[in-house]
Order: C-alpha cells, then sequence, then structure tokens
C-alpha cells in the first residue's frame, strides 16, 4: 500500500495533508513516511529471520540521521563508501560491528577511522587497496577484515551509468585476477579474509541478474575453497528495483527467499555449512517511501511547448537530468479543469533542468505538485548549484510530522568562503 494516497481530494502523506506540510516548512521540502520505510525493513528482516544474515542500508540512498537510527534501532547493518558516511552511521547510533565499508577508493585516512571504529568488513576493490590496507592495519597493529568485491560480468539490465557488473566498468576485481587476489590477501600479514562480494548494478527488475550473479560468485567460493581459502560471508549487494513506472521488481522476500535457497542447496551439495549472507540495499529501503514537495511557480508558453517551473530544479533532484529518470508527478490538490502537456522544469540555468517531460497535468499557479518516489538518491545527490538552498526534510509518522533536516539558508552556503586581502 502506497503512504501517500488521497484524502477527500488532497494528497497525504499516512495521515497528514501536504498542502500542511508546505504551509508549515516550505518547498521545496522532501516527505517521508516512516511506515513505509519500516516496512521495507520489515519484509527484509521477515526474509531473513533464522538464517545468518546481515541485511545492510547502503546509506548512499539517503543518509538523513533519523533514518539511520530508525534502522540501526531496528538491527539493520550499514553499508558506507566513504568517512563522511562512517561518521554519519556512528552519529546515528549504529554498532561497527554492524558496517561494512565499500567504495573503489578508500583513503588511507578512510581506512584508519574505519580500523578504529572496528567496521564489520572492508570490501576491497583492487589488488592495489589490499596493500594500502595491509599497510594502514600495520601501523595500528591491527588485523583488518576483508572481503574481495568480484566482477561477476553480469547485464543487470539497467541503465548503463548504474550498472557495475561488466567488466568494462571501474569496480570491482575482474572473475579471473580473483584468485590470484585472494592468495595476495592471504600473504599479506594485517588483513583477515572474511568474505567474497559483488554488486552488479541498481534498479535491477528482475531476479534473473541476481541469480546470474550469485552463479559466479558460488563458482569461486568452490575454486578458493579447493585452494585452501574459506570464506565465512556472502555479501550480495543491493540493486533490487522499485517501481518508478509500473514496473514490478520482484518483492523483497522473494528476491531473498531465492537466493537464501540456492545457497542452502549448494551449500548442502557439499556438506558444509550454509555461509552468513549479507545485502547492500539502498533503493528498495527508501525510494518509495518518500516524495519531494514543490511549488508551481511560473506556467508559461514557447511555441507549441507549454511549461510548468517550480520551486525544485536539478539540483534538488538530479535523477532526470542524470539518467533521464522517470518520477510520477501527481497535484497536491485536483483541479477540475481540463489537463494539458507540460514539462515540469526547474529554474535552473541548463536545458538539461527537467524534472518530468510530456506530463498531462491541470495546474495553475502556485499549485503544490508532489515529485514521487524520491525518497532514494534524491536529497543524497543534491547540490547547490545556482547557489540554491536544499529543501528541509520532514518525516511523517501517522498524523505526525517531524521535521528532520532543516532547510538550508542562503548565508550558510558562503559561510566558509574567504575573499582575497585587501589590495
Ligand atoms: N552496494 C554498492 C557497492 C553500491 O555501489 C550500491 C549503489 C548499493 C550497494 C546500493 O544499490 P541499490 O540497492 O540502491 O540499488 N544514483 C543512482 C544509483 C546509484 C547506485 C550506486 N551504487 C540512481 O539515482 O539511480
Amino acid at each position: 500500500m502506497s503512504p501517500f494516497s488521497l484524502v477527500g481530494g488532497v494528497l497525504h502523506a499516512e495521515g497528514v495533508p501536504l498542502t500542511r506540510i508546505a504551509q508549515t516548512f516550505g518547498t521545496p521540502t522532501w516527505v517521508y513516511s516512516r511506515a513505509a520505510i519500516e516496512q521495507a525493513w520489515d519484509e527484509f528482516a521477515a526474509a531473513s529471520a533464522g538464517r545468518r544474515a546481515l541485511v545492510c542500508y547502503a546509506i548512499k540512498a539517503n543518509s538523513n540521521l533519523a533514518i539511520l537510527e530508525l534502522l540501526a534501532r531496528r538491527g539493520c547493518g550499514f553499508d558506507i563508501v566513504s568517512g563522511g558516511e562512517l561518521a554519519r552511521v556512528l552519529a546515528a547510533g549504529a554498532d561497527a560491528k554492524t558496517v561494512v565499508f565499500s567504495g573503489v577508493g578508500k583513503t588511507a585516512a578512510e581506512m584508519r577511522d574505519a580500523l578504529q571504529a572496528g567496521v564489520r568488513c572492508f570490501n576491497v576493490e583492487s589488488e592495489s587497496e589490499l596493500d594500502h590496507l595491509n599497510a594502514v592495519a600495520g601501523s595500528l597493529q591491527l588485523k583488518a577484515p576483508i572481503s574481495l568485491r568480484v566482477n561477476p560480468d553480469v547485464d543487470a539490465g539497467t541503465h548503463p551509468y548504474i550498472s557495475t557488473g561488466l567488466r568494462e566498468n571501474k569496480f570491482g576485481i575482474a572473475h579471473e585476477r580473483a584468485l590470484a587476489a585472494y592468495q595476495h590477501a592471504a600473504s599479506l600479514p594485517n588483513l583477515r579474509i572474511e568474505g567474497i562480494d559483488c554488486h552488479i548494478g541498481s534498479q535491477i527488475t528482475e531476479l534473473e541478474p541476481f541469480l546470474a550473479a550469485l552463479e559466479r560468485v558460488l563458482e569461486l567460493v568452490d575454486r578458493l575453497a579447493a585452494h585452501g581459502i574459506d570464506l565465512h560471508h556472502l555479501d550480495l549487494g543491493g540493486g533490487l528495483g522499485i517501481s518508478y513506472q509500473g514496473e514490478s521488481p520482484p518483492a523483497r522476500g522473494e528476491l531473498l527467499g531465492a537466493l537464501f535457497t540456492r545457497v542452502q542447496g549448494w551449500a548442502s551439495a557439499r556438506g558444509r555449512e550454509m555461509p552468513e549472507l549479507m545485502f547492500e540495499f539502498g533503493r528498495s529501503m527508501v525510494g518509495n517511501a518518500g516524495l519531494l514537495l514543490s511549488r508551481v511557480e511560473v506556467l508559461k508558453e514557447n511555441g507549441d511547448r507549454h511549461f510548468a517551473v517550480v520551486d525544485a530544479a536539478m539540483n534538488d533532484l538530479m535523477r532526470p537530468a542524470m539518467y533521464e529518470a522517470w518520477h510520477d508527478i501527481v497535484p497536491v490538490v485536483a483541479r477540475p479543469s481540463a489537463p494539458r502537456t507540460y514539462d515540469v522544469v526547474g529554474p535552473v540555468c541548463e536545458s538539461g533542468d527537467w524534472l518530468g517531460r510530456s506530463r498531462e497535468l491541470a495546474l495553475a499557479e502556485g499549485d503544490l505538485l508532489a515529485i514521487l518516489s524520491a525518497g532514494a538518491y534524491g536529497m543524497s545527490m543534491s547540490s547547490n548549484y545556482n547557489s540554491r538552498p536544499r529543501g528541509a526534510e520532514v518525516m511523517v509518522d501517522g498524523d505526525h510530522m517531524h521535521l528532520i533536516r532543516e532547510r538550508e539558508r542562503v548565508q550558510d552556503l558562503f559561510a566558509g568562503e574567504h575573499t582575497l586581502p585587501a589590495e
């Protein structure tokens, strides 16, 4: 069930009309449903109940502290990709033992902080990174727990910018280099081999690519075992898609069920213990739980095209400009007048600054619009381009609304800047 529905002709987030949110906090504002995030978590948790499993949230999707804290309290783990994300999860009260550190270019300082915090595992992406991590761990007299991210060369069937498991991508270690890389890791004194990981892309809407990647990983685990390298966990990444425009991705439980079943079959056939499974879901934890609330500033025509210029822009929600991504756009209060075909655009000085093209909408200036499925990779990818302060974030919980991030103030944008000394 959608957390956003029409009640008496007005779009609500759970029990709160979006008109009230706009009145109280202004626009543009990100609105999230607590119940929707909890439901996503509950589905992952139910599917892994009784299993050795750690479901992590890839916080790059939306790293607001309130969301992290909500998930940490429920036992969710976290997938991070920077020192900044490490600081966030720790500030939200996460146990470092539930944190995996991914990313293709970790700095020595980030490695040091994560080692000192005691993260669960470093997902290492190159042989060179093994050497760097070994050196940093040695200088701290610690052993770094590692997993190698292998690139299974599987086509996730998704947008090329968010596909990561192909040979041509920068991610992971090529399948055929994996054995040598593990042998190198085993020779380094300050590393402890824990597992293997892969992540083939994002917004995947079929089961098959996940299962194909799993087969490639299992093949490798067998090959490594034959060379005396035993792994305790398989981290199968994230990537589960959501519905933006009527897609029907596998249900969360269905995906996890299929993966557990396959690994169980593989383990039983070999008489070995079921390894722990780990996951790193971002979009499917929060994507459909959020929307971007915006107000129509100007309606204009250029030739035969109609434009609705709204107060949100590509700096707020970058996905349409960057991936030509589709987000449904709906009025908060429907008008009885006949719809027109609008391009919904922002005020930023770029032709790429659009949020939706050719949308049938009945609009007047001052109307509120909701840009849906914006809970993931929305606020977290936003910028201050055109010196635009980023919007507020509000979490709705039943009839209550909580401001979980204040709207940025213009003066904050240049607070750290300095002019040159007087001439
Ligand atoms: N693990 C790793 C190593 C990743 O690189 C990613 C996402 C995830 C987990 C989480 O994937 P998810 O479950 O969210 O699909 N900005 C793009 C998406 C980029 C995803 C990057 N990596 C977008 O707006 O579509």
